[in-house]
């Protein structure tokens, strides 16, 4: 028998035990991140921390650029540039970080990447359109890789800010009025934009964006103050940023607006509270441009150090542009009225982003070379084609015929590459725009087409074009007119109090409906116009947004019935701005309204008694119907959906529900349909919204075909925020499939 001499077992068990631990902890990435941040964290100088923090622009554009700049850069007071005027300058201002800095530590990056880098898509609303998450990620993926190949490695973007006022100038860039589209959209927007993994050599980071509230700006003026009670906020404006963070989003940028008299970016309860400490969230908060200093101007903050403290405290980590924390940080913490943990807290965060990025290793542009590839432009022009919504198509004026002898392209955007990209473009290039004008001419050949534009621009207020507009379409089979608004009159500090086209578009569009040509009406924009009046005017209306670089080839395929419409609409259309806000998710009244309880203004009799008269919680002179309801669409086909079967009629908390629906293409044409579920809760502990979105799906059936599909919910989908709690709340359930938020096939169900 063997001497065991346990004493010397245990030791080498233990010191194998401890090999163990060390080997497999410098295997593990998180651990092996969290080191480094440790390391360098130690290694930093208060100063440098607060570099870090500090985002700057560079307006100049020259290179090499000004020594102030590079001094900032080079003594580790930059941890971020943005929207810097070229990769060079990029690659530049890199170089000095990386190989001139004390510890090298790389910038991010950041840039409006909005819809699209080089490549561009239709505006975000229009991208909203489309209800097609996989494209969506798709157009992100390749903004990234194009964006990472000139040097950017992060994007502010995607901004699901819910936009219920159309006068709101960001609405173009949202994802419109619907929580349950929005965070479908944030998600795969995210994922395109991060890929798999943020360290990939394609992958840039994402900003949830603006935290929080901002779309909800009091009468649609952009950065007013904003009054969101809890329900509204949980149960809205917050779910598509809860959805970003669930998505590992690695950033998020605090807004301009005031939320309920605290300004967002130095709102303890929404940063340090709901974001941070709440949601878990692990990246890092910038604030919006100069936000910090703004608090200032809100009345929120007395001074700059005030500003400061304040955004601090509430977890802003990264400072845009106001350079408040570069002046101001070092001498609070010195004068003890900052701790440097909260400091070490936010440079920590932005560290990790920077190693998650692999940016240590890897911080200049992949130089791929992956600008406007075959690829790129194939999805580019998928996007136009479904993101254009048909909301009018009288005596089936479209698809037009192929044999056509004469076209009129009549319009101020018909031939305007650069309007039809849209609000936040810096990178696409007129020279990559394909006009309609230019498609239509490839398509069928310059000699068939009478381009005569009418108005020079949009805001054209003459009417020196209108002889050769007219007499293009005299000489025509059809007249195609692009209208809409050039991209500077959409967007950041653009809203207006009247949606209607500017210039003599009105005027212009009356003109040619007097010659009784088939008339189309292509609507190039980021608003939400008031259509109505158009719709005597014209036979078919086509809103194709601002559609960026294939926007031409888009358009062509849909007025030739090579692919037929399929956008539906992201934000209801009022019939007039009166009716703002409208959307269609709103609760019910005591006295909800109804068509046959509107008594009309020109109803009412001459000194009628004092009483309600049956009227409702609609206008008299409008009624409470919009003109188009969120989630309409034509096609040049149609479709019928009916059989819709649930699982069960009864689901316990535990237990899913499966809805089928059997949906038939009973027209003509091959086409694309986006099948939408809705739900209501009939009875809650609050008054919960008349219709719910809570699934979409698109699919492509051919003329005759019919598809059965399935939507699955759970009781999670059911849950509500009451203004202190999160609930699902037993009880009964209608629920309704088809295209758009009026879907009438209905069943019930019962939740136990
Ligand atoms: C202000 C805008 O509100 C924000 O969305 C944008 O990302 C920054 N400026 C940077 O350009």
């Amino acid at each position: 028998m063997k001497f065991i001499n346990t004493d010397m077992t245990r030791k080498y068990y233990f010191i194998l035990i401890l090999i163990i631990i060390i080997i497999s902890s410098s295997c593990n990435p998180i651990h092996n991140k969290e080191n480094k941040v440790e390391e360098l964290l130690e290694q930093m100088t208060l100063e440098e921390k607060i570099g870090q923090m500090n985002q700057l622009m560079n307006f100049s554009p020259n290179i090499p650029i000004d020594s102030s700049f590079y001094q900032l850069i080079k003594n580790g007071k930059i941890g971020s540039i943005l929207n810097a005027m070229s990769p060079e300058m990029i690659h530049e201002m890199q170089s000095i970080a990386v190989e001139e800095s004390r510890l090298g530590i790389p910038l991010l990056v950041g840039r409006d990447i909005i819809h699209g880098y080089r490549t561009i898509f239709p505006v975000n609303i229009g991208l909203a359109a489309t209800f097609n998450t996989e494209l969506i990620k798709e157009t992100t993926s390749i903004a990234a890789k194009e964006a990472r190949s000139e040097g950017v490695n992060w994007t502010f973007a995607p901004m699901m800010d819910i936009a219920r006022d159309p006068r709101w100038g960001r609405m173009v860039e949202s994802c419109g009025e619907d929580p349950y589209l929005a965070e479908q959209m944030a998600i795969a927007s995210i994922e395109g934009f991060q890929g798999k993994n943020l360290s990939n050599k394609n992958s840039i980071a994402a900003t949830a964006k603006h935290f929080v509230g901002y779309g909800a700006a009091i009468g649609g003026r952009d950065y007013n103050s904003t009054l969101i009670p809890e329900i509204e906020l949980r149960n809205v404006y917050l779910r598509p940023f809860k959805a970003a963070i669930d998505a590992n989003v690695a950033t998020v940028m605090s807004g301009f607006n005031d939320l309920n008299g605290v300004p967002t970016s130095g709102n303890v309860y929404t940063l340090r509270e709901i974001l941070k400490n709440e949601w878990n969230f692990n990246g890092f908060v910038i604030s919006d441009w100069g936000s910090i200093n703004n608090l200032q101007q809100h009345g929120y903050a007395k001074d700059e150090i005030d500003a400061t403290i304040k955004a601090l405290e509430a977890g802003v980590d990264m400072d845009m542009s106001s350079s408040l924390y570069l002046n101001n940080l070092k001498s609070l913490v010195d004068n003890g009225s900052v701790k440097e943990e909260l400091i070490n807290d936010a440079v920590r965060r932005i560290l990790k982003i920077k190693l998650d990025l692999n940016l240590f290793e890897n911080p200049y542009a992949t130089n791929d070379n992956e600008l406007l590839t075959e690829q790129a432009l194939d999805i580019a022009k998928k996007t136009v084609i479904q993101s254009t919504v048909l909301l009018q198509n009288k005596n089936k004026t479209l698809p037009l015929s192929r044999n056509i002898k004469k076209v009129a392209v009549i319009g101020p955007l018909a031939d305007a590459p650069h309007e039809q990209m849209g609000t936040w473009v810096f990178d696409g290039k007129s020279e990559n725009v394909i006009t309609p004008l230019n498609a239509l001419k490839n398509f069928l050949g310059a000699e068939r087409v009478n381009y005569a534009p009418g108005l020079k621009i949009s805001r054209t207020r003459n009417k020196n074009g209108f002889a050769d507009a007219i007499k293009a379409a005299r000489n025509s089979d059809v007249v195609l007119l692009f209208m809409g608004d050039e991209s500077i009159l959409t967007g950041e500090a653009h809203c207006r109090a009247e949606l209607t086209l500017p210039g003599y578009q009105n005027e212009l569009i009356e003109e040619i409906s007097k010659l009784g040509k088939p008339t189309i009406l292509v609507m190039m924009t980021g608003v939400i116009h008031m259509v109505e009046p158009y719709l005597d005017k014209v036979d078919a209306l086509l809103y194709g947004w601002h559609p960026g670089t294939m926007g031409g080839p888009g358009y062509v395929d849909l007025l030739f019935g090579i692919e037929s419409p399929s956008g539906k609409l992201p934000m209801t259309f009022p019939r007039t701005e009166g009716q703002i806000p409208i959307y269609y998710s709103h609760n019910n009244t005591g006295h909800p309204a109804s068509d046959e309880s509107w008594v009309r203004m020109y109803d009412i009799p001459v000194k009628a008694w004092q009483t309600s008269l049956g009227n409702t919680n609609h206008y008299l002179d409008y009624g409470l119907e919009p003109l188009f309801e969120f989630g309409f669409g034509l096609s040049y086909t149609e479709f019928s959906y009916s059989d819709i079967k649930l699982s069960n009629k009864a689901i316990t908390m535990s237990d899913s529900l499966i809805i089928s629906t059997t949906i038939k293409n009973t027209g003509g044409y091959q086409a694309e349909d986006v099948a939408q579920l809705y739900i209501r809760d009939l009875v809650g502990s609050i008054v919960r919204p008349i219709k719910e979105l809570k699934r979409f799906k698109r699919i492509r059936l051919n003329p005759g075909e019919e598809k059965t599909i399935e939507f699955v919910l759970y009781p999670k989908d059911l849950e509500f925020h009451n203004g202190e709690e999160w609930l699902i709340e037993p009880g009964e359930f209608n629920i309704w499939v088809g295209n758009s938020s009026k879907a009438e096939l209905e069943s019930k169900f019962e939740l136990k």
